[in-house]
């Protein structure tokens, strides 16, 4: 399979160069293509006439998309449509990479891809755009929903409570804030996975399980062997934050069971997988390691 891949240079995009480069895969960082750029993305597509496109670049920006709305929509929801457009003139499937902040996070319990969308944020609204945006122009497209992603490349959660760790002896965290920690690595097996399929439609592809940031922050510090550090509580209204968050935002793996594909490992396995940084290493036989379990 020829894939193409956007976004190459971001947290995910680089996981998924490393994993699905086990196909021919061509992958653009924002340097070579500039995804709101729609007569570039329309040449350069044209051009690679990949059979599928995974479409990792995002605004990324949280807070700062809630005083950027046009550049956040111009690159989450347009730049999308580029993208989906091109896929469909040249026949490829497409993975449009999105959000659990297209909920609001008032259900209390993890979502599944049937329950209502309503974000609260410019970043939410504008990865939804997107979704619809593909959706219309790209029938054969997977909107992959992931959350709280971490990886080797990022600046992410797991890696700050790292590096605070290094020079605090305390650190305060939300408890009122709950989701499902995912391994980049492990999204992009998953990928993968759907890709070398023709089950289309929308996936909630995360770590199974779901904690607190606190709680997710305690765990990093124990499974890094930090011990003495302190974890205090604190309440999100304690932050003023630009761009508010869903409260419990999990997800539940509904689409992945009913498709009968491989059910993503638990997010503790994976973070502890993630701080051994063993991914990709080979097992005794010579195989490189699934992170994925077996389906069931
Ligand atoms: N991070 C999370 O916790 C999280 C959670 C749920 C969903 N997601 C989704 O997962 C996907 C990957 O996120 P990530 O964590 O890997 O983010 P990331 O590290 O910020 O990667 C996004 C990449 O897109 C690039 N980009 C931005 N604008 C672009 C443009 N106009 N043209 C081409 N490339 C552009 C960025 O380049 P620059 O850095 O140079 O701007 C960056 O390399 C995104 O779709 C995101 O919405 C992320």
């Amino acid at each position: 399979m020829k894939i193409l891949i956007t976004g190459a240079g971001g947290q995910l995009g680089r996981d998924l160069v490393r994993v699905l480069g086990r196909w021919h895969c061509t992958a653009f960082t924002r340097q070579q293509l500039d995804i709101a750029d729609e007569k570039a993305v329309r040449r350069l597509i044209a051009e690679a006439k990949p059979e599928a496109i995974v479409h990792a670049a995002a605004y990324t920006k949280v807070d700062q998309a809630e005083a950027e709305p046009e550049e956040t929509y111009r690159i989450n929801a347009i730049g999308a449509s580029h993208v989906a457009i091109s896929a469909e003139a040249v026949g490829a499937k497409m993975v449009y990479v999105s959000t659990d902040y297209v909920f609001d996070g008032t259900k209390g319990e993890p979502y599944d891809e049937q329950d209502r969308t309503n974000p609260l944020s410019v970043y939410g609204k504008s990865k939804l755009l997107g979704e619809q945006l593909v959706q219309a122009v790209c029938p054969r497209h997977f909107i992959v929903r992931t959350s709280w992603l971490y990886g080797k490349d990022g600046n992410n959660f797991v890696t700050k409570v790292l590096a605070l760790a290094e020079r605090q002896q305390e650190l305060t965290v939300v408890d009122d804030q709950f989701g499902s920690p995912t391994y980049t690595y492990d999204l992009a097996e998953c990928i993968g996975g759907l890709l070398e399929t023709d089950r289309y439609g929308i996936y909630h592809v995360a770590n199974r399980g779901y904690c607190s940031r606190w709680a997710l922050a305690k765990t990093i510090l124990e499974l890094a062997g930090h011990t003495g550090i302190a974890v205090r509580p604190a309440r999100s209204d304690d932050y003023a934050l630009p761009a508010p968050r869903p409260a419990h935002s999990a997800f539940a793996d509904r689409g992945l069971r009913l498709a009968g594909l491989p059910r993503m490992r638990d997010w503790k396995t994976a973070l502890e997988a993630f701080l051994r940084n063993d991914w990709g290493k080979t097992d005794e036989n010579g195989d490189r390691r699934s992170p994925i379990e077996a389906a069931g």
